[in-house]
């Protein structure tokens, strides 16, 4: 038998036995330990950083100071434990308390959910009337376009109990599956004043889950909280490999557990028993976590998904602590990387309805960008790096707890900042970077590439990766050490900027169109909301449009998945909007590696595009 070794996690207290030689990362992920990672365990991304005392041996090479060796200071996913150990995990370490966006609009006047509840009063048996339960329910329903509804036994079992219980007064839920239907509840007495379902966005670092009420259409509660597998990597594809190593199953437990934890946050008033239907919203890799389908060959070419449109599953199936025949829809997705996520912002935007020529960006720990109007539509994806996540950024975090999410710079460099909830700086999210990187282009500190101009003493100074900005020096923030900038953070910015721009160039001028013929510009997803617009587009990363034409919507795939869980006709379209949209595969298309080479400047190699930028920007 493999000998056991035994850690302890401070400053939570829980322990957990793994085998002798576990990394600790792998360890945190099984005791449930929230735990930074950007790369998902491979040594990389030193987010993952512990203190560790006890019994333990490391793996290799730590990419770490001196310093920190001699405190003890590790990174969890190259320390294996070997006897007792304990692990003291910092603030820096955990995504602390999130700025978790959970705005959205869903415009549905008369709900006409998908779950349709129909009352009946059947006529009890008597000799000369000798139907059988069943038959004699499916005659009570009539015409009502049902089809032959399918069941499953459990219903049929319980049948002649639940009509006899209330005098033959019963209400039969069904929900629609292709030509015909499924009954999937029945219930004594009258009760189709009482429907709730649950619109759950499952994105790759936060989940949103909203209980609404589909009689009325409002919304009971929302709640959020971090995507647990965040401790298994930051973005989809650290997802896959962790996956493809044999962690399906762990994934699949972690967003799980997320999504239950959340039910119970928003199941107060109405018990999670009652809530008889779901619409899940997520990218193609999230869902493929969430219902356990191996997504290995989503990160190999041709890139193929298991599934785009998974049929309705029950919720006791999927593992949802819901009613458990509770039929769990998911928004169908177009490919590997254009998610059912991106049809809810679509069905949410309605940009899918105008004979406008509309661009829909979803800005989140990867890109997608859609074009179109009421007649066509084309998306595509692009990575564009976990830069505004806080990955690849030195003291890059996520919007969280003492993340620098304002900045302006004045004429003399001079920097005003604040940070998330008005606590010491811990890091800077990307709302934070955008507005620092084009406060030092526009008032002249960096040139078009990113890089410096100069040295002043106290802000510019030489760095270990070449130049860096000293934006909060050690007394405004929480580890009392300088938070900087580096040339090499801003070039990373700008490689994500760059990827969503010749993204959404790419789709414009492929389908003949000019950037200034967009009539709407939709901008979805976390990261987006938070963006100040004009910031954004002094740097290139949203087009020079005027301004009027952007609508910032919030979370618009919690929103597209509200509002298909209100309306039938919603939950059609989004079918019908994934089936009609072409994909274009960017990692095989040399337009985009020419917009993408064009697009890594500040703003742009070509100045033309970007005309009310370059009036504003000093020289140096
Ligand atoms: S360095 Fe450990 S998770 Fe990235």
């Amino acid at each position: 038998m493999a000998a056991k070794a035994k850690v302890t996690f401070l400053p939570s207290g829980r322990t957990i036995e793994v085998a002798s030689g576990t990394t600790l990362y792998k360890a945190a992920v099984e005791a449930g330990v929230e735990l930074n990672s950007v790369c998902g365990g491979k040594g990389k991304c030193g987010k993952c950083r512990v203190q560790v005392h006890g019994n333990y041996e490391l793996d290799h090479i730590h990419p770490l100071t001196p310093e920190e060796l001699e405190t003890g200071s590790f990174l969890a996913c190259a320390t294996r434990v070997r006897g007792e150990v304990r692990v003291f995990i910092p603030d820096t370490s955990t995504a602390g308390k999130g700025q978790i966006l959970t705005t959205c609009k869903a415009s549905c006047r008369r709900p006409d959910p998908p779950l349709r509840k129909i009352n009946l009063t059947i006529p009890p048996p008597t000799l000369n009337d000798n139907l059988a339960d069943l038959e004699r329910l499916m005659r009570g329903l009539g015409p009502r376009g049902l089809g032959e509804p399918q069941m499953d036994l459990g219903l049929l079992q319980e049948l002649a109990t639940t009509v006899r219980k209330r005098d033959w007064r019963t209400t039969a839920s069904f929900i629609r599956c292709g030509q015909s239907s499924r009954l999937v509840r029945l219930e004594p007495g009258d009760t189709t004043g009482l429907n709730y379902g649950l619109a759950i966005d499952i994105g790759t670092t936060t989940v949103v889950v909203q209980l609404l009420n589909l009689v009325s259409g409002k919304v009971v509660r929302t709640a959020a909280a971090y995507n647990r597998q965040i401790s298994c990597g930051e973005d989809v594809i650290s997802r896959i490999d962790y996956s493809v190593e044999g962690g399906l199953g762990t994934l699949r437990r972690l967003v799980l557990e997320t999504i239950n934890m959340l039910v119970d946050d928003v199941c107060i008033e109405v018990p999670a028993q009652q809530v008889t239907s779901a619409c899940v919203a997520g990218n193609t890799i999230m869902i493929h976590l969430f219902l356990g389908l191996d997504p290995s060959n989503i990160k190999i070419e041709p890139y193929i998904p298991v599934a785009n449109n998974p049929p309705p599953l029950p919720a006791r199936v999927v593992g949802l602590k819901l009613h458990p025949e509770a039929p769990v829809m998911l928004i169908p997705g177009r490919s590997g990387y254009v998610g059912g996520d991106i049809t809810a912002d679509v069905i949410a935007s309605g940009m899918h309805k105008r004979k406008e020529l509309a661009l829909l960006i979803d800005v989140g720990t990867n890109g997608e960008v859609v074009l179109g109007n009421d007649q066509w539509l084309v998306g595509c994806s692009c990575s564009a790096g976990p830069a505004f996540e806080g990955g690849e950024v030195r003291f890059g975090m996520r919007a969280a707890e003492g993340a620098i999410e304002r900045a302006s710079v004045s004429n003399n460099l001079w920097l005003n900042f604040c940070t998330i909830g008005g606590a010491k700086a811990r890091g800077i999210c990307g709302s934070g970077l955008i507005d620092l990187i084009s406060g030092l282009f526009v008032k002249g500190a960096l040139d078009k590439a990113g890089r410096f101009r100069g040295v002043l003493p106290q802000r510019i100074r030489p760095g270990t990766e070449g130049k860096e900005f000293v934006v909060a020096p050690g007394l405004e923030t929480a580890s009392g050490k300088p938070i900087v900038i580096t040339e090499s953070d801003i070039r990373n910015v700008i490689r994500t900027k760059a990827a969503l721009y010749a993204a959404a160039s790419v789709l414009v001028n492929s389908l003949g169109q000019k950037m200034e013929d967009v009539q709407k510009v939709h901008i979805c997803g976390g990261f987006g909301n938070y963006l100040d617009m004009n910031k954004a587009i002094s740097i290139g990363l949203l087009p020079d449009l005027p301004r009027k034409r952007f609508n910032f919507m919030g979370n618009g795939a919690l929103a597209g998945a509200a509002q298909c869980l209100l309306s039938r006709r919603s939950a059609a379209e989004a079918s019908q909007v994934a089936a009609r949209m072409t994909y274009m595969e960017l990692s095989v298309n040399a337009a985009f590696m020419s917009e993408f080479t064009s697009a890594l400047f500040l703003p742009h190699t070509d100045e033309k595009l970007f005309p009310s930028v370059h009036p504003l920007v000093r020289s140096g």
